[in-house]
C-alpha cells in the first residue's frame, strides 16, 4: 500500500495527515485524529452526520475520497468551534433548545448552521430549512423544529442582540424544583461539542488486540434452502482469526422466548442468530468474519461462498395466507396467532345490518423503517471479573440476558452496558445484533468490534408490521356509533418478536377513543418473509387508528356531518367503556377537541379560500392515544445510594435511546429529593449497566418516565426515611455512617395494587390492562399539487394530553420527532424492495423541508395530573406518533377528494386519484382483502378451540 502524506489546516492547525489515497475518506481520517465529532452514518453522503468545512463550504466527509484533497486545504470540525468550557453561540443554544435528542446528527447540523451564520447572519427560518435540505443534513429525532429554533437564537446572540446566558429560560421554579421546566438534559454538552462516544466512537477507541467482527449476510434471497457454506478461502485470507458458523455456537444459537399464547402453535424460538438450514428474510446473517482490522474482516466476509436454493418467497401477507403458501417454519402455520375481541355481543352483524349508516373500508399500512441516523454497533468483552460484557444499543438490557443462553454461558456471567445510541425509536429492543458480538467474543475468547454498515444494518433490523385491516362502522340515523366490525391481518415478517404484544394492541387500539358500544374483531398474526415487525414508537396503534379514522370521515361524510362535528358527537364521555370493556381511564377528549376546534375551523376557512386547481388545499384531523406501560405485571427498579459528599448516585436501566432517560432520571430525582433540598448537580447518574443497576425494564410501552419515576421516588423515600431524624431535619452520609445506618436503598416499583386485568387472549379481549392513556387530538393542513400529486405538509397541531409534562424540551422533543415521522409515514417513508430500499434516503426520509415549522408545527398540552403517576405524569412519546399519519391522508381527501386507503400516499397514487375524478371515475378503493378464511368462521372455530 503506497502511503500519501498531505499538509492540512484542521480546526486551525497545521497538521500532516499520512494516508491511503486508494481508499481513505475525509470522515475517516478526521476520526483517526480524535475528532470523533464527525459520525458515519449512512456512509453514502445522504444522512449529513459526517458534516464539515472544507475550504469555506459545507462537505458530505464520508464520500470525499482523501485522494481528492490539495496541500493547505482548511477543514473545520465542532471540535474547532467551541470547547466544553467555552461554547459557541450554537453549542450553546442548541443545548437550550433541546435541539441535541440522541445526539448524532448534533456535530454535523452545528457545523452546517457555523457555516450558514458566516455567511448569513440574519437568516429567515426558511432560509435555515433550505440550508439543512440542501447540505442533507437529516435529524430523525427532533423533527427539525428545535433544531431552527436554536439557529435563530443563537444568531441573535452573534448579532449583539442578546446575551449567551440569556439563551436559557424556566431552568427552575421559585420552590427550587426543576420539574415541569425547560431544564436542558445532562448529556447535552457532550453531545453539542462532539465529545459524546458512540458505539463506532466506542470501537475506535477499544484497546488493541481488539478483534473486528464483519458480517457474511447473503442477500440474495428472502426465502432459500442453504446447501452449504465454504469457508476455506476466507479463513485463509489475510487477518483472519476465525470465521465463525451455526455450528461453532455452543449454546441455542437463538433468542427465543417461549410463545404462550392460546391462539397460537408459534413455539417462539425462530429465530437464529446465525442461519444454517434456511434463510427465512433477505438480512438474515450466515456466518461472522473475525479479523484483525475491519477492512479484513469485511474481505474476508466477502469470500464466504454459500450455496442457496430459492425457495418460493412470500413478501406480502396476502400471499402468504393463500391456501396453497407452503410454510415458512415448518412447525408452524404461517398464520401463528389469533386475537378475538367481542365487545357487547358475540356478533355484531345483526347490529350493522340494522343501523342506518354502514361504511366499510379496506386499508394498508406499510412496513416502516425506523431509520435512526446510527446503525447497529456493538463491543464484546470479558470484564475484570470474566464477565462476557457486551455494550450496545438495546434498549431492554435485562432482556438481553437471553444472549447468554444463546452463545451458551451462564447467566450470572453476562452483563450488558448501553453505548451512548444514535436514535432507534424502537427497534434496538431485539438483541439479535449484539448477540452477533458476544458470540465473537464467546468464541475468540478475545474483544470485538461489531459495526454493520447502513445497508446492512438496514435488512437486518425489524420494521414497524405492515397491516391489512377489513373493517365495518355503522351509526344510527343521529350519527352515533353503533357498532365496529374489524378484521386485521399483521405482517409479522421473519419472525414472531413481539407478535404477542402486537396482536394485543389490536384488541385495544381499533376504535379506541369512541364510545362504541358492540364490536367483534379479529387479529392475525402471520408470518411472511420480509423484515420482521418489531417494537416502534406507538406500536400496534397507527394501524389500527388508520382504519378507524379514515373511517370516520367517511361516516362523517355519510351522516351529513363535518369530520370535526361527527368526532365530537362520538368521542368518549364518562360513562363510555374502552372496546376492552373497561371505564376509560380518563374522559379528556372534550377538552382536547375544544383546544382544537378554533384552529380546525380557520384551518377549513383558509383552505376553502386559498385552494386552487393548481394547488389544492385540505384540513383533516384524527384522533387517538397510546397506553402507559406494559400492564398490570410491569415493574421497574431503582437504586440509590448516598455518597461521602452528600451527593446522590441513581441506578436505573432507564435506556436513553435519545428520548431522554438521562434527564428524566434528573428531574425525577432531584423532586423526589426536593425535602432535601438536593441540587441537579448534586445528582450523578450511574445508568444503564446491568452489573451495577437493578432492571428498571423496556424504554418502551411509553413506560419510562411512568414506571422509573415512581420506582424514583419510591427508592428517594426509602432513603429520606433513613435519614430522618427526630426532629424532621436529615442526618449527613457521616452521621448515617456514624449510626451504622445504610446508606445504599434499592425498590422496585410495580403495578399490582392497581389491581388491573390482563387483555383477555381467549375468549373476548376484554381487559383493563394499562394504569393510564396518554391522548391526542391532531390538525393538519396540506397542500397537493394539482398537476404532479406531490403533497406538502404545510401545518400540523397536536393537542394532548399526557398528564403533568417532567422536561418540556424533551416532551416537546418527542412530540415534534413523532408527528415529524407520522408525515413521513403517511407520504414518503417506505421498505420494501430489498434491493432500492437501502439508506435512509432511498427509504423516504424527510428531509427538513418536508415537514412544517415555527407556528406550523405546534403541540399544545392538556396537563390533567394522573393520581398514579409520578408527579402527576403519565407515559409520553407514543402519542405523538400513534395518529397524525391520518391526519395527513384525511387533509388529502378534503383537498382533492382522492381518499388514500393505502399508504404511503405517493404523488403516483394522488394523481391516479384525481384523474380519476376529472374523468368522472371513482379513485382507487381495495377491495376487501383476502386475508386467509371467514373472520366469522376463524371466530367459531377459536372459540371451539379448534382455529
Ligand atoms: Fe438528530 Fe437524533 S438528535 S438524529
Amino acid at each position: 500500500m503506497a502511503i500519501k502524506r498531505l499538509y492540512l489546516k484542521i480546526n486551525g492547525v497545521d497538521r500532516y495527515v499520512e494516508f491511503d489515497p486508494a481508499k481513505d475518506t475525509l470522515a475517516e481520517i478526521l476520526r483517526r485524529f480524535g475528532l470523533t465529532s464527525v459520525k458515519i452514518g449512512c456512509g453514502k453522503g445522504v444522512c449529513g452526520s459526517c458534516s464539515v468545512i472544507l475550504n469555506g463550504k459545507v462537505i458530505r466527509s464520508c464520500t470525499k475520497k482523501m485522494d481528492t484533497l490539495n496541500e493547505f486545504d482548511e477543514i473545520t470540525t465542532v471540535e474547532g468551534i467551541g470547547t466544553p468550557s467555552n461554547l459557541h453561540p450554537l453549542q450553546e443554544a442548541w443545548i437550550a433548545y433541546g435541539a441535541a435528542q440522541c445526539g448524532f446528527c448534533t456535530p454535523g447540523f452545528i457545523i452546517s448552521a457555523y457555516q450558514l451564520l458566516k455567511e448569513n447572519v440574519s437568516p429567515t427560518r426558511e432560509e435555515v430549512r433550505d440550508w439543512f435540505t440542501k447540505h442533507r443534513n437529516i435529524c430523525r429525532c427532533t423533527g427539525y423544529k428545535p433544531i431552527i429554533d436554536a439557529v435563530m437564537a443563537a444568531a441573535k446572540v452573534m448579532r449583539g442582540e442578546m446575551k449567551q446566558e440569556e439563551l436559557y429560560t424556566d431552568l427552575q421554579k421559585e420552590n427550587g424544583s426543576i420539574y415541569n421546566t425547560h431544564y436542558p438534559r445532562p448529556t447535552a454538552l457532550a453531545k453539542v461539542t462532539g465529545t459524546l462516544d458512540y458505539g463506532d466512537d466506542v470501537g475506535l477507541k477499544m484497546p488493541p488486540g481488539t478483534l473486528q467482527v464483519a458480517i457474511v449476510q447473503p442477500k440474495k434471497y428472502s426465502h432459500a434452502k442453504i446447501l452449504g457454506i465454504d469457508i476455506s478461502e476466507a479463513e485463509k485470507m489475510p487477518g483472519v482469526e476465525k470465521i465463525i458458523l451455526a455450528s461453532d455456537v455452543k449454546g441455542t444459537n437463538n433468542l427465543g422466548i417461549p410463545i404462550q399464547h392460546p391462539h397460537s402453535v408459534a413455539t417462539g424460538f425462530d429465530m437464529p442468530l446465525l442461519c444454517f438450514d434456511k434463510i427465512y428474510n433477505y438480512g438474515d446473517v450466515v456466518a461472522l468474519a473475525v479479523a484483525d482490522t475491519m477492512d479484513h474482516a469485511r474481505a474476508a466476509a466477502a469470500a464466504v461462498k454459500v450455496d442457496l436454493e430459492p425457495l418460493p418467497e412470500y413478501n406480502n401477507l396476502l400471499d402468504a395466507v393463500k391456501p396453497d403458501a407452503m410454510r415458512i417454519h415448518d412447525d408452524t402455520p404461517n398464520t401463528m396467532m389469533y386475537q378475538p375481541i367481542h365487545k357487547g355481543v358475540d356478533d355484531v352483524r345483526e347490529t350493522i345490518d340494522n343501523s342506518e349508516y354502514v361504511v366499510e373500508t379496506s386499508t394498508y399500512t406499510t412496513r416502516e423503517p425506523h431509520m435512526p441516523i446510527e446503525g447497529d454497533v456493538a463491543q464484546a468483552y470479558y470484564d475484570e471479573d470474566g464477565m462476557l460484557t457486551v455494550q450496545c444499543k438495546s434498549q431492554f438490557l435485562y432482556s438481553t440476558f437471553g444472549i447468554a443462553f444463546a452463545v451458551g454461558i451462564p447467566p450470572e456471567k453476562y452483563r450488558c452496558v448501553m453505548n451512548p445510541v444514535g436514535g432507534s425509536f424502537g427497534y434496538s429492543t431485539i438483541a439479535r445484533p449484539y448477540a452477533l458480538a458476544a458470540l465473537a467474543t464467546e468464541v475468540t475468547g478475545k474483544p470485538t468490534n461489531l459495526s454493520f454498515t447502513y445497508e446492512e444494518f438496514m435488512h437486518h433490523s425489524g420494521k414497524r408490521s405492515p397491516s391489512f385491516i377489513n373493517a365495518r362502522l355503522a351509526c344510527d340515523k343521529e350519527g352515533k356509533i353503533t357498532a365496529l366490525e374489524y378484521d386485521a391481518g399483521i405482517d409479522k415478517g421473519a419472525y414472531h418478536d413481539v407478535s404477542f404484544e402486537i396482536t394485543e394492541r389490536f384488541a385495544r387500539f381499533l376504535g379506541f377513543p369512541y364510545d362504541i358500544p358492540e364490536v367483534t374483531g379479529l387479529a392475525r398474526c402471520v408470518y411472511t418473509n420480509h423484515g420482521f415487525g418489531t417494537a416502534y414508537r406507538a406500536f400496534g396503534s397507527p394501524q389500527c387508528i388508520m382504519s378507524m379514522e379514515t373511517m370516520a370521515d367517511e361516516m362523517a361524510e355519510k351522516c351529513g356531518m363535518d369530520p370535526f362535528e361527527w368526532r365530537f358527537k362520538n368521542i368518549a364521555r364518562p360513562g363510555a367503556t374502552m372496546i376492552q370493556g373497561a371505564p376509560f381511564h380518563e374522559y379528556p377528549y372534550e377538552q382536547l377537541m375544544l383546544m382544537a376546534k378554533d384552529h380546525y375551523y380557520d384551518a377549513v376557512k383558509r383552505a376553502r379560500a386559498e385552494s386552487t386547481p393548481e394547488k389544492r388545499r385540505g384540513v383533516g384531523i384524527a384522533i387517538g392515544a397510546y397506553n402507559t406501560s406494559g400492564g398490570g405485571m410491569d415493574e421497574a427498579g431503582c437504586r440509590i445510594k448516598l455518597n461521602p459528599d452528600n451527593s446522590v448516585s441513581v441506578y436505573n436501566t432507564w435506556e436513553d435511546i435519545g428520548q431522554g432517560g438521562d434527564i428524566g432520571t434528573l428531574v425525577h430525582t432531584v423532586e423526589a429529593f426536593r425535602p432535601l433540598g438536593l441540587k441537579p448537580e448534586q445528582v450523578h447518574l450511574c445508568i444503564n449497566d446491568t452489573k451495577t443497576c437493578p432492571n428498571s425494564g423496556l424504554a418502551g410501552a411509553s413506560r419510562s418516565h411512568f414506571m422509573s419515576g415512581n420506582a424514583t421516588i419510591m427508592t428517594a423515600n426509602k432513603l429520606m426515611d433513613a435519614m430522618r431524624k427526630e426532629d424532621g431535619t436529615y442526618r449527613t452520609y457521616d452521621e448515617m455512617v456514624a449510626e451504622g445506618i445504610e446508606t445504599d436503598y434499592t425498590c422496585v416499583y410495580n403495578l399490582a395494587h392497581l389491581n388491573l386485568t390482563a387483555t383477555d387472549r381467549v375468549k373476548d379481549g376484554q381487559g383493563d390492562p394499562s394504569p393510564t392513556y396518554m391522548y391526542g387530538v391532531f390538525v393538519s393542513e396540506v397542500e397537493v399539487d394539482g398537476n404532479s400529486g406531490k403533497t406538502k405538509c404545510l401545518s400540523m397541531k397536536g393537542y394532548v394530553d399526557i398528564g403533568v409534562v417532567g422536561n418540556y424540551l424533551s416532551v416537546d422533543g418527542q412530540a415534534y420527532g413523532g408527528m415529524s415521522h407520522s408525515i413521513g409515514f403517511a407520504l414518503q417513508e417506505i421498505y420494501e424492495d430489498f434491493k432500492k430500499h437501502n439508506n435512509i434516503a432511498a427509504c423516504g426520509v424527510p428531509t427538513a423541508n418536508d415537514i412544517p415549522d415555527g407556528d406550523n408545527f405546534t403541540i399544545e398540552y392538556a396537563e390533567n395530573p394522573r393520581a398514579c403517576g409520578p408527579q402527576g405524569s403519565a407515559g409520553c412519546s407514543e402519542v405523538f406518533q400513534s395518529t397524525a399519519h391520518v391526519a395527513v391522508i384525511n387533509a388529502i381527501k378534503d383537498a382533492t377528494g382522492v381518499r388514500i386507503y393505502e399508504l404511503p400516499a405517493t404523488p403516483t397514487k394522488v394523481k391516479a386519484g384525481m384523474e380519476a375524478i376529472a374523468k368522472g371515475e371513482q379513485p382507487y378503493k381495495p377491495a376487501k382483502y383476502d386475508l386467509g378464511s371467514d373472520m366469522y368462521e376463524t371466530l367459531a372455530e377459536l372459540a371451539a378451540g379448534q382455529a
